[in-house]
């Protein structure tokens, strides 16, 4: 069935009401559109866990630096709508920007721990500010009991985790795991930049996070292992912001000799495409 569209936070609260009063449980997919394998996975998961499934779609310029791509950010709504009702999801909640930052609007969510890792949040100092207000928004105006969130953003994850879980907002944040293509390289709306040869190019990331480790699970020390995966993409033509390995949970640099739940991260640019990806060590 063709899901329904809703543009504004009123359209929103009459159809989850709608579901409430039927005892119906749901959960949110928040998206900036352009989707792909990876959003649908999402979609999917979110049908295992509940009744029904709002998919947003909202070009969130907070989480843009000026000197980002918010302008040239792909948009495809009837592309999304066609994909979305394909996979079932209920309910698209596509706001206008006023829906989610009214006149005057002048409330920032100040962000610790996973935020202030020296991972994403070094190399784009507004963008975790910019996610936690949107997504805290659509937490609230949704009032929904689920939330499904990429792997492949992995610190986005762990910030959405600790603002629910800090904030004690009645929802459940779900990880899923990243979508890839046949050849490693993970899925993501921005791979459409990439050129061809870059495309090919591209997966190194992925491989060198698994040769990392692998070496790591053989007891290689950490810094030797991530600075090896760095070298190999510098010398493929990447220019590296970092690979590295952290606490899987709260995303602070581990000790040398750890049993803690490590996760290893890499951010490389391959020409003017900025490129991220991690795996469980
Ligand atoms: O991952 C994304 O697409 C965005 O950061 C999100 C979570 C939809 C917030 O704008």
């Amino acid at each position: 069935m063709k899901p329904k569209i809703v543009r504004s936070v009123e359209g929103l609260h009459r159809e989850t009401a709608n579901w409430r009063a039927k005892d119906y449980s749901y959960a949110i997919v928040p998206t900036m559109g352009a989707l792909h394998e990876g959003h649908l996975q999402l979609v999917k998961t979110g049908l295992e866990h509940a009744d029904r499934v709002i998919v947003s779609i909202f070009v969130n310029p907070r989480q843009f630096a000026a000197s980002e791509d918010l302008s040239r950010y792909p948009r495809d709504e009837a592309g999304d709508l066609a994909k979305l009702s394909k996979a079932g999801a209920h309910l698209i909640y596509a706001p206008s920007l006023d829906q989610i930052y009214g006149e005057n609007f002048s409330t920032t969510i100040s962000l610790g721990g996973p935020a202030k890792a020296n991972l994403e949040d070094k190399f784009r100092p507004q963008f975790f500010d910019g996610v936690a207000t949107v997504v805290a928004k659509l937490f609230i105006q949704s009032g929904a009991d689920y939330a499904m969130f990429g792997e492949k953003d992995y610190q986005q994850l762990q910030v959405v985790r600790f603002l629910a879980r800090d904030l004690d907002m009645p929802i459940e944040v779900v990880g899923v795991p990243t979508v890839r293509d046949a050849d490693g390289l993970a899925l993501s709306s921005r791979n459409q930049y990439l050129g061809k040869v870059e495309r090919q190019h591209a997966t190194a990331i992925y491989k060198s996070l698994t040769q990392a480790a692998d070496k790591i699970r053989q007891g290689v020390d950490l810094q030797t292992a991530t600075r090896a995966a760095a070298r190999s993409l510098t010398t493929l033509g990447f220019r590296v912001d970092y690979v590295t390995v952290r606490n899987a949970e709260t995303l602070a640099v581990p000790l040398s000799h750890t049993d803690e739940p490590l996760r290893l991260f890499a951010a490389a640019w391959l020409g003017t495409t900025r490129l991220i990806d991690n795996i469980e060590v």
